[in-house]
Protein backbone atom coordinates (compact mmCIF):
# COMPACT_ATOMS: atom_id res chain seq x y z
CA UNK A 1 0.00 0.00 0.00
CA UNK A 2 2.66 2.55 0.88
CA UNK A 3 5.08 1.37 -1.91
CA UNK A 4 5.99 4.41 -3.95
CA UNK A 5 3.87 7.08 -1.95
CA UNK A 6 5.52 10.56 -1.40
CA UNK A 7 5.22 11.07 2.29
CA UNK A 8 6.06 14.12 3.89
CA UNK A 9 6.95 13.90 7.77
CA UNK A 10 7.00 16.36 9.73
CA UNK A 11 9.09 15.68 13.18
CA UNK A 12 7.93 18.66 16.12
CA UNK A 13 10.28 19.35 19.12
CA UNK A 14 8.89 16.87 21.71
CA UNK A 15 11.11 13.85 23.28
CA UNK A 16 9.10 11.41 21.34
CA UNK A 17 11.16 13.33 18.30
CA UNK A 18 13.46 9.86 18.71
CA UNK A 19 10.51 7.40 17.54
CA UNK A 20 10.25 9.55 14.61
CA UNK A 21 13.32 8.30 13.30
CA UNK A 22 11.94 4.95 13.49
CA UNK A 23 8.80 6.28 12.41
CA UNK A 24 10.91 7.28 9.19
CA UNK A 25 13.02 4.45 8.93
CA UNK A 26 9.54 1.91 8.91
CA UNK A 27 8.06 3.85 6.45
CA UNK A 28 11.43 3.99 4.39
CA UNK A 29 11.44 0.14 4.30
CA UNK A 30 8.02 -0.06 3.55
CA UNK A 31 8.76 1.88 -0.03
CA UNK A 32 7.58 4.91 0.36
CA UNK A 33 9.86 8.38 -0.49
CA UNK A 34 10.02 10.26 2.81
CA UNK A 35 10.91 13.96 3.03
CA UNK A 36 11.52 14.99 6.58
CA UNK A 37 10.62 18.23 7.84
CA UNK A 38 11.73 19.10 11.19
CA UNK A 39 11.46 22.08 13.15
CA UNK A 40 13.99 23.79 14.84
CA UNK A 41 13.26 22.36 18.37
CA UNK A 42 12.60 18.79 17.32
CA UNK A 43 16.72 19.82 16.13
CA UNK A 44 17.28 20.01 19.91
CA UNK A 45 16.07 16.19 20.71
CA UNK A 46 17.39 14.30 17.33
CA UNK A 47 19.92 15.24 14.60
CA UNK A 48 18.58 16.08 10.90
CA UNK A 49 21.80 14.01 9.85
CA UNK A 50 20.06 10.78 11.39
CA UNK A 51 16.74 11.24 9.25
CA UNK A 52 18.85 12.17 6.29
CA UNK A 53 20.45 8.89 6.48
CA UNK A 54 17.11 7.09 7.10
CA UNK A 55 14.87 8.93 4.74
CA UNK A 56 17.90 9.06 2.13
CA UNK A 57 16.64 12.32 1.29
CA UNK A 58 17.80 16.16 2.32
CA UNK A 59 16.73 17.07 5.13
CA UNK A 60 14.42 20.26 5.59
CA UNK A 61 13.99 22.87 8.63
CA UNK A 62 14.69 26.47 7.26
CA UNK A 63 12.17 27.88 5.22
CA UNK A 64 14.58 30.05 3.95
CA UNK A 65 17.40 27.54 3.15
CA UNK A 66 16.65 27.27 -0.22
CA UNK A 67 18.80 24.81 -2.59
CA UNK A 68 17.12 24.38 -5.71
CA UNK A 69 16.36 27.83 -7.13
CA UNK A 70 13.91 25.96 -9.87
CA UNK A 71 11.33 25.40 -6.44
CA UNK A 72 9.89 26.58 -3.79
CA UNK A 73 10.58 23.88 -1.09
CA UNK A 74 7.69 24.43 1.00
CA UNK A 75 5.20 24.55 -2.20
CA UNK A 76 7.21 21.50 -3.90
CA UNK A 77 7.00 19.61 -1.11
CA UNK A 78 2.94 20.22 -0.60
CA UNK A 79 2.42 19.73 -4.22
CA UNK A 80 4.03 16.34 -4.53
CA UNK A 81 3.04 14.52 -1.13
CA UNK A 82 0.63 11.84 -1.37
CA UNK A 83 0.12 12.32 2.52
CA UNK A 84 1.61 14.44 4.99
CA UNK A 85 1.62 12.31 8.75
CA UNK A 86 3.28 14.92 11.78
CA UNK A 87 4.57 12.59 14.40
CA UNK A 88 5.41 13.36 17.11
CA UNK A 89 2.46 16.80 16.92
CA UNK A 90 3.49 19.45 19.86
CA UNK A 91 0.18 21.44 20.99
CA UNK A 92 2.13 23.89 19.42
CA UNK A 93 2.14 22.56 15.75
CA UNK A 94 -1.28 21.67 16.40
CA UNK A 95 -2.25 24.98 17.64
CA UNK A 96 -0.35 27.11 14.20
CA UNK A 97 -2.46 25.09 12.21
CA UNK A 98 -5.46 25.23 13.79
CA UNK A 99 -5.20 28.69 13.35
CA UNK A 100 -3.53 29.27 10.18
CA UNK A 101 0.10 30.32 11.41
CA UNK A 102 3.02 29.73 9.03
CA UNK A 103 6.14 30.62 10.87
CA UNK A 104 8.87 28.09 9.70
CA UNK A 105 9.19 24.92 6.96
CA UNK A 106 6.41 22.89 8.36
CA UNK A 107 3.41 25.19 8.85
CA UNK A 108 4.29 26.70 6.13
CA UNK A 109 4.40 23.47 3.95
CA UNK A 110 0.97 22.33 6.32
CA UNK A 111 -0.76 25.40 4.82
CA UNK A 112 0.18 24.97 1.68
CA UNK A 113 -1.12 21.26 1.21
CA UNK A 114 -4.02 19.99 0.15
CA UNK A 115 -3.48 15.81 0.79
CA UNK A 116 -4.74 14.29 3.48
CA UNK A 117 -2.83 14.75 6.92
CA UNK A 118 -2.18 12.37 9.64
CA UNK A 119 -1.33 13.26 13.39
CA UNK A 120 -0.20 11.82 16.01
CA UNK A 121 0.29 13.62 19.20
CA UNK A 122 2.72 13.18 21.99
CA UNK A 123 2.78 15.93 25.10
CA UNK A 124 2.34 15.46 29.06
CA UNK A 125 -1.52 14.86 29.92
CA UNK A 126 -2.44 18.33 31.02
CA UNK A 127 -1.27 19.50 28.25
CA UNK A 128 -3.10 16.82 26.30
CA UNK A 129 -6.48 17.55 28.20
CA UNK A 130 -6.07 21.30 28.27
CA UNK A 131 -9.44 22.58 26.94
CA UNK A 132 -7.11 24.88 24.14
CA UNK A 133 -5.34 21.80 22.93
CA UNK A 134 -8.57 19.89 22.70
CA UNK A 135 -10.22 22.52 20.99
CA UNK A 136 -7.41 22.65 18.36
CA UNK A 137 -7.54 18.89 17.50
CA UNK A 138 -11.12 19.11 17.23
CA UNK A 139 -10.82 22.22 14.75
CA UNK A 140 -8.05 20.05 12.74
CA UNK A 141 -10.61 17.14 12.92
CA UNK A 142 -13.92 18.79 11.39
CA UNK A 143 -11.28 19.89 8.56
CA UNK A 144 -10.18 16.22 8.16
CA UNK A 145 -7.05 15.90 9.53
CA UNK A 146 -6.81 12.39 10.87
CA UNK A 147 -5.54 11.04 14.17
CA UNK A 148 -3.56 8.46 15.89
CA UNK A 149 -4.05 8.82 19.85
CA UNK A 150 -1.23 8.81 21.55
CA UNK A 151 -1.00 5.93 24.15
CA UNK A 152 -0.79 5.61 28.08
CA UNK A 153 2.61 4.75 29.77
CA UNK A 154 5.32 6.59 31.23
CA UNK A 155 5.73 10.16 30.02
CA UNK A 156 8.69 11.98 30.27
CA UNK A 157 7.80 14.67 32.72
CA UNK A 158 7.23 11.48 35.12
CA UNK A 159 3.62 10.91 35.50
CA UNK A 160 2.08 7.77 34.09
CA UNK A 161 -0.82 8.80 31.44
CA UNK A 162 -2.13 9.46 28.14
CA UNK A 163 -0.21 11.40 25.89
CA UNK A 164 3.21 8.99 24.76
CA UNK A 165 3.74 8.77 21.18
CA UNK A 166 1.71 6.14 19.55
CA UNK A 167 4.35 3.63 18.67
CA UNK A 168 5.69 3.93 15.19
CA UNK A 169 4.41 0.33 14.03
CA UNK A 170 1.01 1.89 14.81
CA UNK A 171 1.40 4.99 13.34
CA UNK A 172 2.61 3.08 10.13
CA UNK A 173 -0.62 0.86 10.88
CA UNK A 174 -2.96 4.30 10.47
CA UNK A 175 -0.81 5.75 7.12
CA UNK A 176 -1.78 1.69 5.50
CA UNK A 177 -4.91 1.79 6.52
CA UNK A 178 -5.72 5.06 5.33
CA UNK A 179 -4.22 3.96 1.70
CA UNK A 180 -5.99 0.48 1.54
CA UNK A 181 -9.28 2.79 1.95
CA UNK A 182 -8.07 5.07 -0.92
CA UNK A 183 -8.37 2.12 -3.17
CA UNK A 184 -11.79 0.76 -1.95
CA UNK A 185 -13.63 2.56 -4.66
CA UNK A 186 -10.69 2.83 -7.27
CA UNK A 187 -13.01 2.17 -11.00
CA UNK A 188 -15.94 2.98 -9.42
CA UNK A 189 -18.25 6.22 -10.47
CA UNK A 190 -20.56 7.60 -7.92
CA UNK A 191 -23.19 9.67 -8.13
CA UNK A 192 -24.26 11.92 -5.22
CA UNK A 193 -26.90 14.25 -5.11
CA UNK A 194 -27.00 16.90 -2.94
CA UNK A 195 -28.91 20.18 -1.03
CA UNK A 196 -32.21 21.34 -2.15
CA UNK A 197 -34.09 22.26 -5.28
CA UNK A 198 -35.48 25.69 -6.49
CA UNK A 199 -38.83 25.08 -7.36
CA UNK A 200 -39.59 28.89 -9.50
CA UNK A 201 -42.86 30.42 -9.27
CA UNK A 202 -42.13 33.71 -10.99
CA UNK A 203 -39.03 35.38 -12.01
CA UNK A 204 -38.03 36.75 -8.96
CA UNK A 205 -39.17 33.99 -6.40
CA UNK A 206 -39.30 30.42 -5.60
CA UNK A 207 -39.83 27.46 -2.91
CA UNK A 208 -37.08 25.40 -1.66
CA UNK A 209 -36.26 24.16 1.80
CA UNK A 210 -33.62 24.26 4.47
CA UNK A 211 -31.01 21.87 3.43
CA UNK A 212 -27.64 22.97 3.27
CA UNK A 213 -26.08 20.38 1.48
CA UNK A 214 -23.15 19.48 3.94
CA UNK A 215 -24.39 15.67 4.21
CA UNK A 216 -23.72 15.12 0.15
CA UNK A 217 -21.15 17.23 -0.13
CA UNK A 218 -19.06 15.53 2.77
CA UNK A 219 -20.58 12.02 0.96
CA UNK A 220 -19.32 13.11 -2.24
CA UNK A 221 -15.63 13.93 -0.57
CA UNK A 222 -15.29 10.81 1.46
CA UNK A 223 -16.29 8.87 -2.13
CA UNK A 224 -13.79 10.53 -3.82
CA UNK A 225 -11.08 9.68 -0.69
CA UNK A 226 -12.26 6.18 -1.74
CA UNK A 227 -10.45 6.33 -4.93
CA UNK A 228 -14.22 6.27 -6.84
CA UNK A 229 -14.86 9.21 -9.74
CA UNK A 230 -17.48 11.13 -8.14
CA UNK A 231 -20.18 13.25 -9.97
CA UNK A 232 -22.01 15.62 -7.60
CA UNK A 233 -25.38 17.15 -8.69
CA UNK A 234 -26.02 19.83 -6.46
CA UNK A 235 -28.53 21.98 -6.06
CA UNK A 236 -29.75 25.15 -3.86
CA UNK A 237 -26.68 25.38 -1.75
CA UNK A 238 -23.30 27.56 0.03
CA UNK A 239 -20.80 24.48 0.62
CA UNK A 240 -17.97 24.90 -1.35
CA UNK A 241 -17.58 21.60 -3.46
CA UNK A 242 -14.74 18.85 -2.96
CA UNK A 243 -12.05 19.28 -5.37
CA UNK A 244 -12.04 16.60 -7.99
CA UNK A 245 -15.07 15.28 -8.67
CA UNK A 246 -17.34 16.42 -11.30
CA UNK A 247 -20.26 19.45 -9.95
CA UNK A 248 -23.43 19.72 -12.17
CA UNK A 249 -25.47 22.38 -10.82
CA UNK A 250 -29.20 21.90 -11.62
CA UNK A 251 -32.29 24.51 -10.07
CA UNK A 252 -35.40 21.98 -9.98
CA UNK A 253 -36.74 19.12 -9.37
CA UNK A 254 -37.03 18.15 -13.03
CA UNK A 255 -33.36 19.54 -13.65
CA UNK A 256 -32.33 17.35 -11.08
CA UNK A 257 -34.49 14.23 -12.50
CA UNK A 258 -32.70 14.96 -16.05
CA UNK A 259 -29.29 14.88 -14.51
CA UNK A 260 -29.59 11.67 -12.75
CA UNK A 261 -31.34 9.55 -15.36
CA UNK A 262 -28.94 10.73 -17.95
CA UNK A 263 -26.22 9.30 -16.24
CA UNK A 264 -27.47 6.47 -13.98
CA UNK A 265 -27.04 3.77 -16.99
CA UNK A 266 -23.05 4.21 -15.99
CA UNK A 267 -22.88 5.03 -12.61
CA UNK A 268 -22.25 2.07 -9.75
CA UNK A 269 -23.73 3.96 -6.75
CA UNK A 270 -25.95 6.36 -6.50
CA UNK A 271 -26.52 8.51 -2.94
CA UNK A 272 -29.84 10.22 -3.16
CA UNK A 273 -28.84 12.80 -0.01
CA UNK A 274 -30.41 16.12 -1.95
CA UNK A 275 -33.91 17.32 -0.35
CA UNK A 276 -36.17 17.58 -3.42
CA UNK A 277 -39.45 18.80 -3.84
CA UNK A 278 -42.67 16.58 -3.70
CA UNK A 279 -44.71 19.39 -5.21
CA UNK A 280 -43.82 22.26 -7.45
CA UNK A 281 -46.25 25.22 -8.62
CA UNK A 282 -48.07 24.24 -11.29
CA UNK A 283 -47.36 26.53 -13.52
CA UNK A 284 -44.36 29.38 -13.38
CA UNK A 285 -45.62 32.71 -13.97
CA UNK A 286 -43.36 34.75 -16.57
CA UNK A 287 -44.00 38.40 -14.73
CA UNK A 288 -43.85 38.59 -11.56
CA UNK A 289 -47.11 38.06 -9.58
CA UNK A 290 -48.22 41.51 -8.32
CA UNK A 291 -49.88 41.34 -5.20
CA UNK A 292 -54.36 41.35 -5.15
CA UNK A 293 -56.39 40.49 -2.88
CA UNK A 294 -55.68 39.42 0.84
CA UNK A 295 -54.95 36.23 0.37
CA UNK A 296 -52.56 34.28 -2.55
CA UNK A 297 -54.02 30.73 -3.19
CA UNK A 298 -50.97 28.23 -5.30
CA UNK A 299 -51.76 25.25 -7.06
CA UNK A 300 -48.97 23.07 -6.73
CA UNK A 301 -48.64 19.64 -8.46
CA UNK A 302 -46.63 16.90 -7.84
CA UNK A 303 -42.53 16.19 -8.92
CA UNK A 304 -41.30 13.14 -10.35
CA UNK A 305 -39.82 10.86 -7.42
CA UNK A 306 -36.52 10.72 -8.66
CA UNK A 307 -35.31 8.04 -6.57
CA UNK A 308 -38.17 5.93 -7.39
CA UNK A 309 -37.61 5.96 -10.98
CA UNK A 310 -34.40 5.11 -10.81
CA UNK A 311 -35.30 2.23 -8.69
CA UNK A 312 -37.60 0.85 -11.43
CA UNK A 313 -34.78 1.16 -13.69
CA UNK A 314 -31.80 -0.26 -11.31
CA UNK A 315 -29.54 -3.03 -13.07
CA UNK A 316 -26.17 -3.51 -11.42
CA UNK A 317 -26.62 -0.08 -9.49
CA UNK A 318 -26.32 0.14 -5.65
CA UNK A 319 -28.98 2.15 -4.64
CA UNK A 320 -28.81 4.94 -1.36
CA UNK A 321 -32.04 6.69 -0.23
CA UNK A 322 -32.21 9.32 2.31
CA UNK A 323 -35.49 9.52 4.64
CA UNK A 324 -35.86 12.58 6.85
CA UNK A 325 -38.46 11.68 9.92
CA UNK A 326 -39.79 13.11 12.98
CA UNK A 327 -41.28 9.59 14.33
CA UNK A 328 -41.28 5.70 13.54
CA UNK A 329 -38.31 6.10 12.08
CA UNK A 330 -37.77 2.50 11.00
CA UNK A 331 -41.49 1.75 9.73
CA UNK A 332 -41.40 4.94 7.36
CA UNK A 333 -37.51 4.32 6.48
CA UNK A 334 -37.83 0.70 5.38
CA UNK A 335 -41.77 1.61 3.58
CA UNK A 336 -39.30 3.98 1.72
CA UNK A 337 -36.58 1.24 1.35
CA UNK A 338 -39.25 -1.40 -0.44
CA UNK A 339 -41.23 1.39 -2.03
CA UNK A 340 -38.06 3.10 -4.24
CA UNK A 341 -36.55 -0.38 -4.25
CA UNK A 342 -33.81 0.63 -2.60
CA UNK A 343 -30.28 -1.26 -0.96
CA UNK A 344 -29.87 1.13 1.45
CA UNK A 345 -31.65 4.06 3.22
CA UNK A 346 -29.85 6.88 5.55
CA UNK A 347 -32.66 7.64 7.83
CA UNK A 348 -32.83 10.49 10.40
CA UNK A 349 -35.01 11.51 12.98
CA UNK A 350 -34.48 15.47 12.26
CA UNK A 351 -36.71 16.56 15.68
CA UNK A 352 -33.34 15.09 17.86
CA UNK A 353 -30.96 17.92 19.25
CA UNK A 354 -27.98 18.62 16.18
CA UNK A 355 -29.52 15.93 13.85
CA UNK A 356 -31.26 16.99 10.64
CA UNK A 357 -30.75 19.56 7.76
CA UNK A 358 -28.49 22.80 8.66
CA UNK A 359 -26.21 21.67 11.30
CA UNK A 360 -22.50 20.39 11.30
CA UNK A 361 -23.59 17.19 12.75
CA UNK A 362 -25.71 14.12 12.19
CA UNK A 363 -27.05 10.57 14.05
CA UNK A 364 -28.23 8.28 11.34
CA UNK A 365 -29.35 5.10 11.01
CA UNK A 366 -28.75 2.63 8.05
CA UNK A 367 -31.37 0.10 6.81
CA UNK A 368 -31.34 -2.57 4.68
CA UNK A 369 -33.91 -5.26 3.16
CA UNK A 370 -32.94 -6.91 6.17
CA UNK A 371 -34.06 -3.87 9.01
CA UNK A 372 -31.25 -1.85 10.75
CA UNK A 373 -27.87 -2.84 9.61
CA UNK A 374 -25.79 0.32 11.99
CA UNK A 375 -27.14 3.52 13.93
CA UNK A 376 -24.29 5.96 13.74
CA UNK A 377 -24.48 8.28 17.00
CA UNK A 378 -24.04 11.91 16.87
CA UNK A 379 -20.56 12.95 15.04
CA UNK A 380 -19.76 15.49 12.55
CA UNK A 381 -21.31 14.98 9.25
CA UNK A 382 -17.91 14.77 7.55
CA UNK A 383 -17.74 11.36 9.92
CA UNK A 384 -20.93 10.36 9.23
CA UNK A 385 -20.03 10.47 5.59
CA UNK A 386 -16.94 8.60 6.06
CA UNK A 387 -18.73 6.02 7.79
CA UNK A 388 -21.46 5.70 5.50
CA UNK A 389 -18.96 5.04 2.77
CA UNK A 390 -17.56 2.52 4.09
CA UNK A 391 -20.57 0.87 4.64
CA UNK A 392 -21.77 1.26 1.26
CA UNK A 393 -18.37 0.19 0.08
CA UNK A 394 -19.06 -3.77 1.97
CA UNK A 395 -22.24 -3.85 0.78
CA UNK A 396 -20.85 -3.64 -3.33
CA UNK A 397 -17.98 -5.94 -1.85
CA UNK A 398 -20.78 -8.38 -0.33
CA UNK A 399 -22.77 -8.10 -3.82
CA UNK A 400 -19.58 -9.18 -5.27
CA UNK A 401 -19.92 -5.64 -7.03
CA UNK A 402 -16.69 -4.59 -7.07
CA UNK A 403 -15.25 -7.74 -8.83
CA UNK A 404 -14.23 -6.66 -12.28
N1 LIG B 1 -36.49 11.96 -3.49
C1 LIG B 1 -36.36 11.95 -4.86
N2 LIG B 1 -37.26 12.61 -5.65
C2 LIG B 1 -38.27 13.30 -5.11
C3 LIG B 1 -38.42 13.30 -3.72
C4 LIG B 1 -37.51 12.63 -2.94
O1 LIG B 1 -35.41 11.36 -5.36
N3 LIG B 1 -39.11 13.95 -5.92
C5 LIG B 1 -35.52 11.21 -2.68
C6 LIG B 1 -34.63 12.05 -1.81
O2 LIG B 1 -33.45 12.45 -2.47
C7 LIG B 1 -34.35 11.10 -0.65
C8 LIG B 1 -35.62 10.31 -0.54
O3 LIG B 1 -36.24 10.38 -1.81
O4 LIG B 1 -33.30 10.22 -0.93
C9 LIG B 1 -36.54 10.90 0.48
O5 LIG B 1 -37.75 10.27 0.36
P1 LIG B 1 -39.14 11.07 0.40
O6 LIG B 1 -40.19 10.03 0.32
O7 LIG B 1 -39.23 12.18 -0.53
O8 LIG B 1 -39.03 11.72 1.77
P2 LIG B 1 -40.03 12.72 2.27
O9 LIG B 1 -40.18 13.90 1.37
O10 LIG B 1 -39.62 12.99 3.66
O11 LIG B 1 -41.33 11.80 2.07
P3 LIG B 1 -42.63 11.71 2.88
O12 LIG B 1 -43.25 13.02 2.70
O13 LIG B 1 -43.31 10.59 2.18
O14 LIG B 1 -42.18 11.37 4.25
Amino acid sequence: MIQGKRIVLGITGGIAAYKGATLCSRLVQAGAIVHVIMTESATKFITPLTLQTLSRNEVFIDTFDERDPSVVSHINLADHADLIVVAPATANVMAKLANGHGDDMLSTTLLAATCPLIIAPAMNVHMYEHPAVIRNMELLAERGAMFVEPGTGQLACGYVAKGRLAEPEDIVAAIEAWFAKTNKLKGKHVLVTAGGTMERLDPVRYLTNDSSGKMGFAIAEAAKLMGASVTLIAGRTTEKPPSGVTLVRVQSAADMLEAVTSLFPQVDIVVKAAAVADYRPAKIHEQKIKKTGNSLVLEMERTTDILQTIGEQKTHQLLVGFAAETEHIERYALDKLRRKNCDLIVANDVSAEGVGFNGDTNAVEVYGQEGLVKALPLMSKRETANRLMDLIAERLVKRGGNME
